[in-house]
């Protein structure tokens, strides 16, 4: 496995492999891995001769008063973790290359950036958006991959692709979880014991979403109602959102009549997590 800490050189082996004919896949991460990451890496072996896996902790999408500093990381595990999945080229840059003195240019999506996470998180998917197109200018991928976990991530990341015409194919995985339900995070390492036996009612709330549809329950305040209680029955939690939505506007729906996303965001303790699920899938 080649170990590219350099943005020039990773561009050119990028060409190279283009060059000779390869296609080439990308997995961007922030490192910390686990196996949701390891799928995305899997997915993206099936898909391509070369898989590039970026690692890069970017300040820009975190808040002033976010976890930058404090976010996990442990580089040595990931490059054997890497490894094993058969990555090809792990792309590492330092901040200081990824945004020298004189960086001001910012990519946004005008709606789809303020729904959801973007209400608590201004910024932040200015943020995803251009690293992204940066990861993307960088190591010149066919294809890249990202997790169904992070939906509103997907949804805008596959938005930006379209509008700016860039000919990448976005692949979306369905979320990895632990074996009780939760869904696999970095920032799961941040939960207590007890705050993490508190988490499971984000999986739960999902499955009665499920269990309500399943019985005929369309109205959504009467669901959501039903959720929050699910999740403030839990010691430690707070909810940001409940949002029932459009799977490509998120626009918030008061009635299931079709495919609708249902996104949670809810803080545990000082940890915020987020989940989701697919409600009346291909209706
Ligand atoms: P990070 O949180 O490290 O996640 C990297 C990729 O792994 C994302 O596409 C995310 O959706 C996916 N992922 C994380 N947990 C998952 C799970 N349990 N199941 C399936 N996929 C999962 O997301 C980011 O980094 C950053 O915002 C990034 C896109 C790299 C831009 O900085």
């Amino acid at each position: 496995m080649e170990i590219i800490d350099n943005i020039h050189e990773m561009q050119s082996r990028s060409e190279a492999l283009k060059m000779a004919g390869h296609s080439v896949a990308l997995v961007p991460t922030m490192g910390f891995f686990h196996e949701g990451h390891l799928e995305l890496m899997r997915v993206g072996k099936i898909h391509a001769d070369d898989l590039v896996v970026s690692i890069f902790v970017n300040p820009m999408q975190f808040g002033p008063s976010e976890d930058y500093a404090e976010y996990p990381r442990d580089m040595d595990s990931d490059l054997e973790k890497a490894e094993r999945v058969g990555t090809g080229i792990v792309f590492c840059p330092t901040a200081e290359q990824m945004y020298p003195d004189g960086f001001q240019t910012k990519i946004g999506a005008e709606k789809l950036s303020g729904r959801l996470c973007g209400i608590s998180r201004p910024g932040h998917f200015d943020g995803v958006l251009t690293v992204v197109a940066k990861l993307f200018h960088i190591t010149k991928p066919h294809l890249a991959i990202f997790g169904q976990k992070d939906y509103q991530q997907l949804t805008i990341i596959s938005r930006m692709v379209k509008d700016l015409n860039m000919d990448i194919r976005i692949v979306g995985v369905p979320v990895v979880r632990e074996p009780d339900g939760i869904a696999m995070s970095s920032r799961n390492s941040y939960l207590s014991p007890d705050e993490r036996k508190s988490a499971l009612c984000m999986k739960q709330s999902l499955d009665l979403a499920g269990e309500m549809y399943a019985r005929g329950e369309r109205r959504v305040p009467e669901m959501r109602a039903a959720l929050e209680r699910i999740i403030l029955d839990q010691p430690f939690t707070e909810i940001d959102y409940v949002s029932f939505c459009h799977p490509t506007t998120l626009e918030e729906v008061e009635v299931i009549d079709g495919e609708t996303v249902l996104a949670l965001a809810v803080m545990v303790g000082k940890t915020r997590l987020i989940d989701n699920c697919i409600i009346a899938k291909g209706q």
